[in-house]
């Protein structure tokens, strides 16, 4: 088998492209448990974005191109989960491949704001932390879905399991997902592994409160962007 992989022809797609260059837009992903408010916030920061005339795309894990979106949902209804978290996490990492090749990227060096609900700690937290993939594993799959497409900023929405499950358990919509439908204490595990993820890098990551109402939090994640984000791009010189 190997002889005969070997005698063929290389392929443009296995050889190895040079690293994208500097990403010109920013890249900002939410994290953190079920009913914790990221897709609240991703649509209130690309909101106010938006109003100050900046090129937004929001966008969601699993998901987000076309090719992902029907890995999705393979992923969610529960379709995956007898495979294993082995098999999910290349799951997962296909879905993120396809988007970030056909949506993040490009939007990026356009000069977007790429607003991601999800994306690399959501498996290094699921399929890592909690479901015990080795992470060589979950590194070696980073690095091919992935490659240098790392978020700028990452805003780990902090709350206890609990009040994420009521607040999920009240939104509106589908019945619980295969992740939501976990118990509390795959969830408390959830919650402890986002926090220590998020002191592990804190020049990406914040850990904010997501206690307060969505308003409160939308005024912390605002006020972080701005210092981290555009203050830093117009003392660069540039407008992001
Ligand atoms: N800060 C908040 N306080 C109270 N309820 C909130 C807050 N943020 C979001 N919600 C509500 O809680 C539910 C879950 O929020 P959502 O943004 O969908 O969470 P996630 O995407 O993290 O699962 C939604 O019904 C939403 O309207
Ligand atoms: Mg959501």
């Amino acid at each position: 088998m190997a002889l005969t992989l070997r005698s063929r022809k290389p392929r443009a797609a296995a050889v190895p492209k040079p690293a994208a260059p500097a990403a010109r837009g920013r890249f900002i992903s939410f994290e953190g448990g079920e009913g914790a408010g990221k897709s609240t916030q991703v649509r209130r920061l690309g909101e106010k974005l938006r109003s100050l005339g900046f090129d937004v795309v929001m966008t969601r894990e699993p998901g987000g191109s076309p090719g992902a979106e029907a890995v999705r949902h393979v992923l969610l209804s529960g379709a995956a989960k007898p495979l294993g978290p082995v098999t999910e996490a290349m799951l997962f990492a296909a879905a993120r491949a396809d988007h970030v090749g056909a949506t993040i990227r490009p939007a990026l060096e356009r000069g977007a704001f790429v607003i991601c609900d999800r994306f690399v700690d959501s498996t290094r937290v699921y399929q890592g932390a909690l479901g015990n993939v080795d992470p060589r594993l979950i590194r070696a799959l980073e690095r091919v879905a992935v490659g240098p497409t790392m978020p700028d900023l990452t805003i780990v929405l902090d709350l206890p399991a609990e009040e994420g499950l009521r607040r999920a358990s009240a939104r509106s919509g589908a019945g619980a997902d295969r992740f939501e439908s976990e118990d509390v204490t795959f969830h408390r595990h959830l919650r402890d592994a986002f926090r220590e993820l998020a002191e592990r890098e804190p020049e990406r990551c914040v850990l904010v409160d997501a206690a307060a109402d969505a308003d409160g939090v939308a005024d912390t994640v605002w006020r972080l962007v701005e210092t981290r984000l555009l203050q830093e791009a117009a003392a660069r010189g540039g407008g992001g």
